[in-house]
């Protein structure tokens, strides 16, 4: 089947933040291609909002800049590039103060009619305040609409916060809170696998599976984002969002259709049963980490308080054993790790059903191992169903453990837009179903604050792991302690 691009209406939409990180590297580079796409209309218009004393040529030439770095062509000579570049307008604009003058932005939009957007790619305390100033200078129209990122706050009281906050200038149904791990190809498919086929549904609980493990691998470390990162760490980073939302889609149950709030509705059941983490569990539950210096590929890597420049208690790596208290997954643990600096860059969900009943084999066949569901977000995305087999030929019954191997990258032919290209084009068209709603984000904050309430009483509780590693011996030791072990294809 051919891919098809749903159109999108014309919009006017201003991005804060337009030159950091997150504006250049992921947002300009996903609309650029989108255009390139011919998916956005040629009357659209970007209105780019930061500090810097730039004007509107200076911010095309860093925007083509930043693209050429992290891409192949340089695009100087390129018709498409230049017609993009035309919608492109930069504002210096201070948001956060309420008595900047708003003119020039102002004047930077189309007719009021228009659909509007407002991307803040800002740290999250700057949230209420510019929707705040946006309301005080008559920006927000009705119809528009407000792009937050993760993570929203630092903790369920400042969440709750900006959403109020927030939410006194724009409607629930205007707000489009980003988890990206929510517009990869993989995650959407997740729902298909489990929703579209009958084979997995019936033994999808306790009954069928052991154990799930959710793992989100990073070679790379705090970067260029380690002031925020330093006062984020893994948990806000990457748990209290990408990986619960990962867990909701595994433990949902079945939603009544695929609409925005049937889904979120479900996913919100998942984060509600999750059993908190009391203070006197978080030892056999949750190990936090930080890397010290070790290597990658070969190359030398320095450790995070290197890094950084100063001593540090910020967790880089963490593994939580979480368990949900309801019918379906009663005994049935979710192990969920992440962290930066190890040894590659991979993200797997790995549900492993449970041991056959009984033993029919001779022993001298070798051994049978439980069925195994390996879905690879990425890289290389695809889903290996792990089976026994016998090993043909004569000479009696030999066991083999081998996989059912659908990769995304030999069955499909074709690129597939990336998760910011697909979110942003989400937003535009109004389906708020790829993005968190308020009270997701905030019971999330609920069951994550207790494990970060834990750690400010227990401050000694970080481990180190060496750069390039699987993390902490604490790690592995979550999972032997119950007879596991975290799954790793080269070992299998
Ligand atoms: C972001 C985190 O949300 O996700 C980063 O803030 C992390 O720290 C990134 O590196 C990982 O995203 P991806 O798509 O590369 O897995």
């Amino acid at each position: 089947m051919s891919q098809k691009l749903l159109p999108v209406e014309p919009f006017d939409l201003s991005i804060f933040g337009a030159t950091g990180d997150l504006a250049l590297g992921k947002l300009l580079p996903s609309l650029f291609h989108r255009w390139c796409d011919q998916q956005i209309p040629e009357s659209s218009k970007i209105i780019a909002v930061a500090l810097d004393n730039i004007d509107t040529p200076a911010f095309r030439e860093l925007v083509r800049q930043r693209y050429a770095d992290n891409h192949e062509g340089h695009l100087e000579e390129d018709a498409t590039w230049h017609a993009f570049a035309e919608r492109l307008t930069y504002v210096r604009l201070d948001a956060v103060d309420p008595s900047a003058d708003w003119e020039a932005f102002a004047a930077a939009f189309g007719e009021s009619e228009r659909l509007r957007l407002f991307y803040l790619a800002l740290p999250p305390s700057l949230y209420a305040p510019v929707s705040e100033n946006l309301a005080r200078h008559g920006m927000n129209v009705p119809g528009s609409r407000i792009v937050l990122e993760k993570p929203i706050g630092s903790n369920f009281h400042a969440a709750r916060e900006i959403n109020q906050r927030v939410g006194k200038v724009f409607g629930e149904d205007s707000i489009f809170r980003i988890d990206h791990y929510l517009g990869k190809e993989s995650v959407q498919n997740l729902l298909i696998l489990r929703f579209g086929n009958w084979l997995f549904e019936p033994i999808w609980n306790a009954t069928g599976i052991d154990h799930v493990q959710i793992t989100v691998a990073e070679s790379v470390g705090a970067g260029a984002r380690a002031a925020y990162y330093d006062r984020a760490g893994a948990l806000r980073d990457m748990v209290q969002n990408h990986l619960l939302q990962l867990m909701c889609l595994v433990a949902m149950e079945p939603p009544s259709d695929l609409e925005a709030d049937t889904v979120r509705t479900e996913k919100l059941k998942v984060l509600k049963a999750l059993r908190p983490i009391r203070s006197e569990d978080m030892s056999e539950k949750v190990v936090r980490a930080r890397y010290s210096p070790g290597a990658i590929k070969g190359q030398a890597v320095p450790g995070y308080e290197n890094e950084l420049g100063h001593s540090s208690q910020t967790e880089t790596f963490v593994a939580i054993k979480a368990e949900i208290d309801n019918w379906r997954w009663a005994g049935v643990p979710f192990y969920l790790r992440t962290g930066k600096r190890m040894s590659r860059r991979y993200s797997e969900i790995v549900i492993q059903f449970k041991p056959v009943p009984h033993d029919v084999v001779q022993a001298d066949s070798g051994e049978i191992h439980p069925n195994r569901l390996v879905i690879r977000l990425q890289p290389d995305e695809g889903v290996r169903l792990m089976l026994m087999t016998k090993d043909p030929g004569p000479g009696g019954v030999r066991l083999r453990y081998v996989p059912l191997n659908l990769s995304y990258a030999d069955t499909f032919e074709k690129n597939y837009p990336d998760a910011y290209e697909r979110l942003l084009m989400a937003v535009i068209r109004g389906n708020l179903g790829l993005f968190m709603r308020r009270d997701e984000v905030e019971s999330a904050w609920r069951w994550t604050d207790r494990i970060l309430q834990s750690w400010t009483d227990m401050p000694n509780s970080l481990f180190n792991y060496p750069a390039g590693t699987d993390g902490p011996a604490e790690s592995a030791l979550l999972l032997a302690k119950d007879n596991r072990e975290w799954f790793d294809e080269n070992r299998t």
